[in-house]
């Protein structure tokens, strides 16, 4: 075991879950905060079914610094935070601007405000490929330019990268690597763990899965007459086991120093475009199981294409996207299959 603990702010969440097994397989010592606003303290003991080992866990919220201080007073021995914890519902986001304004910035200022007292050596960040917005060139590099964001979601992002580049440069004693994700999708392959979203889904494969078990009617493909091949939007979708790896190497690269950059940005996704109805397809010719679907409107807001330069992360974080597609489709089935089994969904 190292002895270095790292705090996951929304580790019970998706993309937090999964990285909480990737760390504890790693041999880091985990302490969980999250406020199960989205997720659900059962998420515990799926990893520890997968992990043999239960994370510690606190309920609290990023937003109340006084809880956040508490934690440090009680694990002295964190020295590095993946900062998960935030509203992420682009749509609701737009109703709802000063929640997500207030969630996702505060927590972010709070974590930062503690580190140098506490002596945290480094915070991965969880930002978004929203940032680029409607690229206007495919696939898109760190350097691609920022796009002013459609969201209050979106523009949450994109003020936290800045808030971080400030406080760093204002010569804060320690490091960050910002993650741009793009599509994370699937789920851990002991399907253990996976996404659990509240209510009717948004995204595409939660939705989708929802669908091909029976949940919903049929899936609607928001648009066929994009500048594309077939006409529907291009995403890069990632595997979400994947996505976990890369946190991972991103902590140990700044609790080990082996960059000079005290700031970091790295894109995370395959590198390739998939279209909705590619996926479809993905989905059906890798699990055997129809997904009933028509062609709908195009939804307001969505990006038309949409995919990562990766080289970056490859060559510096030694790092790849390696899950073929069509295992990703297999694990979020499988999961969706598991909720069923337990009578959760
Ligand atoms: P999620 O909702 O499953 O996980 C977030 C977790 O944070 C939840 O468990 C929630 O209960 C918790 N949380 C929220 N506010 C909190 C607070 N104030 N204090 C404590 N806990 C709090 O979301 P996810 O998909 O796992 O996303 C994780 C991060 O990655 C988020 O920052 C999200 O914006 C970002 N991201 C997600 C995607 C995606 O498509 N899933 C894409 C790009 C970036
Ligand atoms: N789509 C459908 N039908 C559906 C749901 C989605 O056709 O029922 C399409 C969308 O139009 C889009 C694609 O599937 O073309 C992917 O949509 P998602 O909602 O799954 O994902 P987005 O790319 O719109 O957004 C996601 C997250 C955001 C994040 C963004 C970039 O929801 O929070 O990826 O990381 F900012």
């Amino acid at each position: 075991m190292k002895t270095e603990r790292i705090l996951v702010t929304g580790g019970t969440g998706y993309i937090g879950s999964h990285t909480v097994v990737e760390l504890q397989q790693a041999g880091y010592p985990v302490v969980i905060i999250d406020n199960l606003s989205n997720s659900d303290r059962a998420v515990l003991d799926g990893i520890e079914r997968i992990t043999g080992i239960r994370p510690d866990f606190v309920e609290g919220d990023c937003t109340d610094i006084d809880v956040l201080r508490a934690l440090f007073a009680k694990y002295t021995d964190i020295k590095g935070i993946i900062n998960f914890a935030a509203s992420k519902a682009v749509g609701e986001s737009m109703q709802k601007p000063i929640l997500y304004y207030r969630n996702n910035l505060n927590t972010l200022m709070n974590l930062l405000e503690l580190m140098g007292p506490n002596d945290v050596k480094g915070i991965v960040f969880s930002s978004s490929c929203t940032v680029y917005g409607e690229p206007d060139v495919n696939p898109v590099t760190e350097k691609s330019p920022i796009k002013k964001a459609t969201s209050p979601y979106g523009n949450t992002k994109q003020i936290s990268e800045e808030i971080i580049t400030d406080v760093i440069n204002a010569g804060a004693p320690f490091k960050s690597v910002i993650l741009r994700y793009f599509n994370p999708v699937g789920a851990h392959p002991s399907a253990e763990i996976g996404e659990l979203p509240n209510g009717v889904p948004q995204n595409l494969i939660p939705y989708l899965t929802q669908t091909a078990i029976g949940i919903r009617k049929e899936l609607s493909v928001f648009g066929d007459d994009y500048n594309t091949p077939d006409g529907s939007c291009i995403r890069d979708y990632i595997d979400v086991v994947d996505l976990a790896k890369a946190h991972v190497i991103a902590v140990e690269r700044m609790l080990m120093d082996r960059s000079d950059e005290k700031i970091e940005i790295f894109n995370l996704g395959t590198g390739r475009g998939v279209s909705v109805l590619e996926l479809i397809n993905a989905f059906e010719r890798s699990t055997g199981v129809t997904v009933p679907h028509k062609i709908v409107g195009r939804r307001a807001g969505d990006i038309e294409k949409v995919w990562a330069d990766p080289t970056y992360a490859n060559n510096v974080l030694g790092w790849v996207a390696s899950t073929p597609l069509d295992d990703t489709m297999r694990s979020a089935w499988a999961w969706q299959c598991r909720l069923r089994e337990r009578g959760i969904m």
